[in-house]
């Protein structure tokens, strides 16, 4: 049976609790290994792997990630589908904390990360890039989030930084006259990846906390990200059904 759907889930979201009969599976690449085995499960008639970015027990900041590898065992499991859950800070009006947002474009902060999986060999890999999330995918989402009665916001620039510490007010300052409305560090080159894998993806941004110099951020602590990101998670088991459904 074909994976319906694929989820990748960021800091606080490291397993789907809704998935019903789950095999682990573990994938070598020829990237290496990927953050962890993906669990691979029943959500009502659809099949749905999950795999948590960075590992079960959150052992890998983003700048250590192996993306090429995540990518590389969805689509080795027959996926098509991904999902990305992305914890992010929020910039601008409209994304504060515990809101729900699905962007439509993104700039890339981030350095030194394995980017592509062209080495040079083989046929060039300039892929489109212009719209980074697929839109049609992006409507499904949207869709799916309107029929499971879960609010979320429809665009935004999402700007990926290398991390792993938080920003600057300068830094986000920045980021805002580039026209980002969201800042995370795990977006890219999660993207990127996907796009020349040739997979549908979609991010899901889950606002954890105002980004530095923003709405009425004060010193960003773990626990404020993680108390507003179980807060805002609360519609995705119905959400992500719904999704796989469809
Ligand atoms: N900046 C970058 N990444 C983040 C933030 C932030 O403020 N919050 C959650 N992930």
């Amino acid at each position: 049976m074909d994976i319906a759907l694929a989820v990748i889930g960021g800091t606080g979201v490291y397993r789907l609790a809704a998935l019903e009969d789950v095999e682990s599976r573990y994938f070598e690449t020829p990237y290496g290994a990927p953050s962890g085995p993906l669990r691979i499960g029943r959500l009502g008639q659809a099949r749905v792997a999950f795999l948590a970015r960075h590992g079960e027990g959150h052992a890998l900041p983003p700048h250590r990630v192996n993306y090429r590898a995540n990518l590389h065992s969805l689509r080795q499991a027959g996926a098509t589908r991904v999902l990305a859950l992305n914890t992010v800070g929020g910039i601008t009006d409209g994304y504060g904390p515990r809101v729900l947002a699905c962007p439509d474009q993104l700039v890339d902060y981030t350095w030194g990360r394995e980017s592509s999986f062209w080495d040079g060999e083989g046929e060039a890999l300039h892929v489109d890039f212009s719209h980074p999330y697929t839109p049609a995918f992006r409507h499904q989402l949207l869709a799916a989030a309107q029929a499971a009665g879960v609010q979320v916001v429809d665009g935004g620039c999402y700007g990926a930084t290398q991390g792993p510490r938080l920003e600057t007010c300068a830094e986000i300052a920045r980021m805002r006259r580039d026209g980002c409305d969201l800042v995370g560090m795990t977006g890219m080159p999660e993207a990127g990846l996907a796009r020349e894998l040739g997979l549908d993806y979609a991010c899901l941004a889950i606002v954890a906390n105002w980004a530095a110099g923003c709405g009425d951020a004060r010193e960003i602590t773990l626990d404020e990200v993680l108390e507003n990101v179980a807060a805002a998670s609360a519609g995705l088991p119905q959400l992500v059904a719904e999704l796989a459904r469809g």
